[in-house]
């Protein structure tokens, strides 16, 4: 498949007339790129250390996103004085999104006619790390380090290749910020950023090889105010148990994952640590214990979630619970702290209904917020599932955040992608194609994919932009061994050699594709061939 279209356009070339427009659907490819995988691992000495060292520098500043002005300042030093030099460089890309930078490179040949188009391919790089455990610590527990990486060695490499087979050609790298909670993609593509190119590469670290859909997301912010610390809990709680027991929801692979607002959370981060105090007659800590160790033995799958107890050393006869679960991504139904905790209200305040509960750092706060971090496969369901989530919220008091609608798989760049990255100079990997969504990605929004659902099926009509999001496996370990995307862990296999290795090979195979489109105006064709005319319809 990754040969054919050089062929067909070597076959189309005879049909082309004398005046062979080099640009034009029938052309043949502009250079000759035979020996191009040869090509590319002779780059990699000439980028990949130097990239790889700020990519380990980010990884060793984990900024949360919005803030990344470290992997920002890190970005622009190296293009503008210690990279090639021949970058163009748009550092603060946006007022409302000051750590997007943005850097181009245009190669045109001697010959080539200066009004005329140039074909681009654009790249994007993520770097916004997120908290990985009580309190303030952060960390690169989904691995954007590595995504910044992939798109910056991807673009140097394919910068490198234009100039040395003298192929004309511009590429774009954005540099993105903020994939995990405000979509800053969304913001990016409604100024435009987007719109220099038909064609967006990207590679996403995990722990299994796949082109695969991503869900469609939604959050949905509930605001607890009451007169009093005790009344907000006990009112939150109420609705969270409920909440805690959906089993099924419409729409497919939907979840409606439950974080609570204790301070320093992110959405999309399953909380390890929940701590939940309990006051009243009869609760001490013996009975409480006898309470929470009945609650796991009926239910087995809370066997990895722990908790401990203590008296209260503030409030009188108070029971300070904390439970300490296993993290992971929001995405996975998780029996972990906060499914615990809701449980453990759910008995006690069965048991009696005169229970006081609360937070024990500071029962001041009249306030308990809670977010239900809402997924499903198909865009056009997210509407059906976050209305049968809020018929279990009674107060009117939430919001809903950006969306991520779903990510489909690009029918024509996902088997390009698992052809380049099957041959020897890229590892020779066998990756396939996988139906089930893992998470969710703001890169949605670069896509803006429409699809049709009809009786249950769902066909791809079109999309706004041809985007590649391909999933990467970082781990060593069976998979069943490996910690998963936002699991604190994940953050100790982002940073192994192994890691690194795997994110240069998969760029590399995206520099291929990238040079491929840009020599080819028939592969550019037929891979931009979904992209509907006109506008996206969501821009503002
Ligand atoms: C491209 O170059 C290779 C190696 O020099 C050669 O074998 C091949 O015939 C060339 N292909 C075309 C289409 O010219
Ligand atoms: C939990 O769900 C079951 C089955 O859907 C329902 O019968 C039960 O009332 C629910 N319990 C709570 C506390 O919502
Ligand atoms: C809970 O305790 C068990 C048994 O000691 C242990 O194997 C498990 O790792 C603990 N889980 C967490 C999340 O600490
Ligand atoms: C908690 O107890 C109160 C008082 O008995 C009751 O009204 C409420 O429904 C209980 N909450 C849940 C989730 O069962
Ligand atoms: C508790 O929270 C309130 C309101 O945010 C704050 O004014 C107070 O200082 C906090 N108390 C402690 C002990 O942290
Ligand atoms: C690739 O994996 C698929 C299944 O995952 C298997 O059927 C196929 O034989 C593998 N191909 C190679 C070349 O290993
Ligand atoms: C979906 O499409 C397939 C193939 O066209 C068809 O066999 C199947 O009946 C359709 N499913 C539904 C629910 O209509």
């Amino acid at each position: 498949m990754v040969f054919r279209s050089i062929a067909n356009g070597h076959l189309l070339s005879l049909l082309a007339s004398a005046n062979i427009l080099i640009n034009h659907c029938l052309a043949k490819p502009i250079a000759n790129i035979s020996d191009i995988d040869a090509h590319l691992l002779s780059l990699k000495p000439s980028f990949f250390p130097d990239l790889e060292t700020i990519s380990r520098d980010i990884y060793n500043n984990p900024e949360l996103g919005g803030s990344e002005f470290f992997a920002h300042s890190s970005t622009v030093n190296y293009f503008q004085n210690t990279g090639s030099g021949d970058w163009e460089v748009f550092p603060n890309l946006m007022p409302s999104l000051p750590t997007a930078w943005k850097i181009e490179f245009s190669h045109f040949p001697a010959n080539w006619p200066r009004d005329q188009p140039i074909p681009t391919v654009g790249f994007m790089s993520e770097f916004d790390a997120l908290p990985i455990e009580m309190g303030t610590q952060l960390g690169h527990s989904c691995g954007h380090h590595l995504i910044w990486l992939q798109g910056v060695y991807a673009a140097s490499l394919a910068r490198q290749t234009l100039i040395d087979y003298d192929i004309p050609g511009r590429i774009v790298v954005v540099g993105c910020p903020d994939e995990e909670q405000s979509a800053g993609k969304f913001t990016l593509e409604q100024a435009g950023i987007f719109d220099i190119s038909q064609v967006w590469l990207m590679s996403h670290p995990t722990i299994a090889n796949a082109i695969q859909p991503m869900s469609a997301r939604q959050n949905i912010i509930v605001k607890v105010i009451k007169d009093t610390h005790f009344e907000a809990v006990k009112y939150a709680y109420n609705i969270l148990v409920p909440l805690a027991n959906i089993t099924t929801l419409p729409g497919e692979f939907s979840t409606a994952a439950l974080i609570e607002d204790t301070g320093f959370f992110v959405c999309n981060v399953v909380q390890a640590d929940i701590a939940l105090g309990v006051v009243g007659q009869g609760a001490t800590i013996a009975s409480v214990t006898d309470t929470i160790n009945a609650i796991k033995t009926a239910q087995p799958g809370f066997a990895s979630t722990n908790f401990t107890l203590i008296e209260d050393p503030n409030i009188a006869g108070g029971v300070q619970i904390l439970f300490t679960g296993n993290a992971g991504h929001a995405s996975q139904a998780n029996l972990g702290a906060m499914a615990l905790s809701i449980a453990t209200f759910q008995a006690l305040n069965a048991t009696n209904g005169a229970f006081q509960f609360y937070l024990p750092d500071n029962t001041t706060i009249a306030e308990l917020d809670f977010t239900v971090d809402v997924r499903t496969r198909w865009t056009t369901d997210m509407e059906s599932v976050v209305d049968f989530v809020l018929d279990l919220i009674p107060t009117k008091s939430f919001s809903l955040d950006i969306m991520y609608p779903a990510y489909e798989p690009d029918p024509k760049l996902g088997p390009l992608f698992i052809d380049t990255i099957g041959l020897p100079e890229y590892g020779a990997q066998n990756w396939s194609i996988s139906k089930t969504p893992p998470a969710a990605t703001d890169a949605s929004w670069v896509q803006q994919a429409q699809v049709l659902a009809k009786n249950g099926n769902h066909t791809l009509q079109s999309v706004e932009k041809a985007v590649l999001h391909a999933n990467f496996n970082i781990c060593e370990q069976p998979v069943a061994q490996c910690p998963f995307n936002h699991d604190p862990p994940f953050a100790l296999i982002a940073g192994t050699d192994h890691a690194y290795d795997q994110t240069e090979k998969v760029a590399r195979a995206i520099a291929r594709i990238a040079v491929q489109l840009l020599n080819d105006a028939n592969m550019m064709g037929d891979v931009t061939s979904n992209i509907r005319n006109g506008p996206a319809p969501n821009r503002r």
